[in-house]
């Protein structure tokens, strides 16, 4: 996934219609959910990303039946799951590999520590750097054993029939943290718990219930309990609003751009990138075509952004995990013009890279004016880009993000390692290049 260079030319403008792949984060829980689910599930739109490819091949390691297809309307990949129900998951015969998946390797975890076996899971050379205390301790407290390198995978995870429930507050706003500890929750014995200090994505609360689970909400805590069993489903994930999140930073960048992004996730814990946009000039429309529903449905409909102006503008920490995967292109959106300045976003240093200072390195390259601190960056729109040669340092967001801020240089961009972008968004390069108007 790390290989190819990829040259990017400055672009005057950019307009047309793009269906984003499906979403990331909501295809990882549906297969996720499907397996351990009595019966079969059918996901329409699943992510083409290798990352949701990632906890596809884990799963088939756990004994679970999938077939693959291309969608019948050309849109993402259709998927069929065929459950094994509540602790159904089969003793894997050797390491699964999470590949570059934080969501696989985190959320699998929970699952596992209810399964009375022992599964070590490794990842890429990026992955096997990235924290993983956050869900041992609670997942530890639960019952469950985990071995790690020093806090970092592989992991080896000897699950239990016994796991208790726990009452829990991540010192990190993460919802991969929360939904390890739920997916460990929904097989303990009582009510498990998780207390937010801020919002993260909730994705798993409403695929829990989608999949026929009860979960109590209130403002800040989310509860699950233990014993309940799923059912199988027919499910279609909506496009993804981070990957959405590319096309709307460079309509908004560019003037006389429009962009019209069709079946887009509106969840409101991952619209932050809207507002954020309409606070740095962009022009956003957005149309809801399927609502939220009581069954835990995920809202989704069309997103139209155009060109305005472009102004300076400020993230605080309290809005951070609303936008966390979408910072890298925001700073990319600061080098056409306004600034940004971004505190309290010191988690984009535990990502696929440091996306702190691998963002500040690369912009920097194009000829940037931004500025490093332990928990965010400045940017300044003083000059423009030149172009010239980045390293995407095996990170899709930061691939891409270089690749839009590429679009308001002076010059070309060669960006190495571009095809991390298929983590996420495999057809990225070729979308861009239908774009230029
Ligand atoms: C994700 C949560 C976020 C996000 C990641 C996907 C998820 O990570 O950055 O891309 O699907 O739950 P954290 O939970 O580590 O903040």
């Amino acid at each position: 996934m790390t290989s190819g260079s990829v040259m990017v030319h400055p672009a005057a403008r950019v307009r047309g219609r793009v269906r984003p792949p499906g979403d990331k984060s909501i295809s990882h829980r549906y297969a996720l959910l499907a397996a351990i689910a009595d019966g079969r599930s059918t996901i329409h739109g699943y992510s083409t990303g290798a990352d949701c490819a990632s906890t596809l091949r884990c799963l088939q390691g756990l004994g679970v039946d999938i077939r693959e297809m291309p969608a019948s309307d050309g849109a993402g990949l259709e998927i069929e799951i065929a459950g094994r129900g509540v602790r159904g998951l089969r003793p894997p015969a050797a390491m699964l590999d999470a590949g570059n998946s934080g969501s696989t390797i985190r959320m699998l975890s929970g699952i596992l520590a209810a399964h009375p076996f022992r599964t070590s899971i490794t990842g890429d050379a990026s992955l096997r750097r990235r924290p993983m205390r956050r869900i041992i301790v609670p997942l530890e407290r639960m019952g469950a054993r985990i071995t790690a390198d020093e806090g970092r995978p592989p992991l080896t995870i000897e699950g239990t029939l016994r796991l208790v429930p726990l009452d829990f507050e991540p010192e990190v706003p993460s919802a991969q943290v929360k939904s390890a500890v739920l997916l460990a929750g929904l097989h303990a014995d009582g009510v498990t718990s998780v207390r937010e200090a801020l919002p993260t994505r909730d994705h798993t609360e409403r695929a829990l219930r989608t999949f026929g689970a009860d979960v109590a909400l209130t403002a800040a805590t989310v509860s699950v309990r233990g014993g309940q069993r799923l059912g199988g489903r027919e499910l279609a994930v909506p496009g993804d609003i981070s990957s959405a999140a590319f096309w709307m930073v460079a309509a908004a960048a560019l003037p006389d751009s429009e962009i019209v992004l069709e079946h887009v996730g509106l969840n409101p814990t991952r619209t932050g990138i809207v507002s954020v946009l309409r606070r740095m000039g962009a022009r956003i429309e957005t149309s809801t075509v399927t609502g939220a529903s009581a069954d835990g449905g995920e809202p989704a409909g069309t997103i139209v952004v155009s060109h305005e102006r472009l102004l300076e503008a400020q993230i605080a920490p309290a809005e951070v995990p609303g936008v966390i995967d979408e910072l890298p292109v925001l700073a990319a959106l600061a080098t056409h013009g306004g600034g940004l300045s971004v505190a309290g976003a010191q988690e984009l240093r535990v990502k696929e890279s440091d996306r702190i200072s691998a963002l500040a390195e690369g912009l920097r390259r194009m000829g940037a004016e931004i500025e490093e601190r332990p928990d965010g960056f400045d940017v300044r729109a003083s000059r423009r880009l030149l172009g010239g040669d980045v390293d995407a340092q095996n990170d899709h967001r930061l691939a891409m993000a270089f690749a839009i801020a590429a679009l308001g240089a002076s010059g070309p961009t060669t960006i190495h390692d571009a095809g991390a972008a298929a983590v996420s968004y495999p057809e990225f390069f070729s979308v861009l290049e239908s774009l230029r108007a």
